[in-house]
């Protein structure tokens, strides 16, 4: 069996913050942070938002897209680094909210790469046949570990979900080709939060060393599309649409620069709504749904800290 995407969703917090908007004291500049990364603006969930109420809009609306119930769903999946709670799993309080009662739900942890890894973690059920019927969802609430006294990292960020109905069937034509994931573990340093649960007992901050993350993203992400196209026998022009994640556009020219790519094919929304992790990449197919179903090859790039990277192909 093959799993193919039949339903895209988003959800994104009601408060939305314009880069001209952000605190005085934090001696930033709507021109500073565009030229740099290409943000406009984020948004910002209230205290009432949480990464499962998100998760769990964004599930509900690719369902409704994908026309499919409740009760087909037997495997959620959310890519996340900043769940509810230190537990249980984010999934299951998702699940908790749809009434969802039978199947598995888990968490996968791999910060922006995330819902790549989730997503090659829901295909390999469907394809050994343990799932039908998947949600795999990335989402984040970035803001809670942001310091808001750092404007190195905290104009970059922002919250959202986004979710994927991914459901089994026999056509090995369609549905995702193939997705691939790595880590290094030698580079957890450039991108970590300053406090964890066994670490120290506390959530930590975002800390990151952009100058050596902007790089290797710029090195992940044209390696493992490569890869790609040499495993499943495609040149760049065979791609008709590109969606990395979003976390600067000066990474994704970079990788435009250096591939060859057609800049028309590669879907851009990090000025809408910053670097959201996990959540970045089904919320820029979010952008573009209906027009998603009308591409043929589809590949999709990630890049985040551990350092984790990953691809997929999908075939629409
Ligand atoms: O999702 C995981 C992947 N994450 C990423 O891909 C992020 C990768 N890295 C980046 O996107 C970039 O490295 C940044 C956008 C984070 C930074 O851009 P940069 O061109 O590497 O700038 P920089 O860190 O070298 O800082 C340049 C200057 C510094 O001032 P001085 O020391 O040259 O006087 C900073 O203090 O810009 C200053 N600066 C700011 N100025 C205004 C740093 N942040 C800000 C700010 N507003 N928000």
């Amino acid at each position: 069996m093959n799993s193919e995407i039949v339903g895209i969703g988003a959800a994104l917090p009601s408060k939305c913050i314009k880069n001209s908007q952000l605190p005085r004291e934090l001696n930033t500049s709507d021109e500073w942070i565009f030229q740099r990364t290409g943000i406009r603006q984020r948004y910002l969930a209230a205290e009432t938002e949480t990464t499962a109420s998100l998760a769990t809009v964004a599930a509900q609306n690719a369902l409704l897209h994908a026309k499919i119930s409740t009760n087909d769903i037997d495997l959620i999946i959310v890519a996340t680094a900043t769940g509810d709670y230190t537990f249980p799993a984010t999934a299951t309080l998702v699940q908790k909210s749809l009434q969802i009662t039978h199947g598995a739900a888990f968490d996968v942890s791999a910060v922006c790469s995330g819902f790549i890894f989730a997503l090659d973690v829901a295909d390999s059920f469907i394809k050994s046949g343990k799932s039908q019927c998947a949600l795999v969802i990335g989402a984040e609430t970035f803001s809670r570990i942001l310091d808001w006294s750092d404007r190195s990292t905290c104009v970059l960020f922002g919250d959202g979900a986004g979710a994927v109905v991914l459901k089994s069937q026999s056509d090995k034509h369609r549905g995702i080709q193939s997705c691939k994931i790595y880590s290094d573990g030698r580079f957890s340093d450039y991108l970590i939060t300053s406090g964890g649960i066994s670490a120290n007992r506390s959530i930590g901050f975002v800390k990151m060393h952009g100058r050596e993350v902007f790089k290797y993203a710029v090195e992940k992400f044209h390696q493992s599309l490569k890869e790609l196209l040499k495993d499943n026998e495609l040149k760049i022009e065979d791609v008709d649409l590109l969606v990395p994640h979003q976390a600067n556009s000066r990474i994704i020219n970079k990788l435009i620069e250096i591939s060859g790519i057609d800049e028309k094919k590669v879907l851009i929304t990090v000025q809408k709504h910053a670097n959201t992790s996990a959540a970045s990449i089904p919320l820029a197919l979010n952008e573009i749904r209906d027009d998603v179903f009308s591409k043929r090859n589809v590949v999709l790039l990630s890049m985040g800290a551990g350092f984790t990277w990953g691809s997929a192909l999908i075939k629409f």
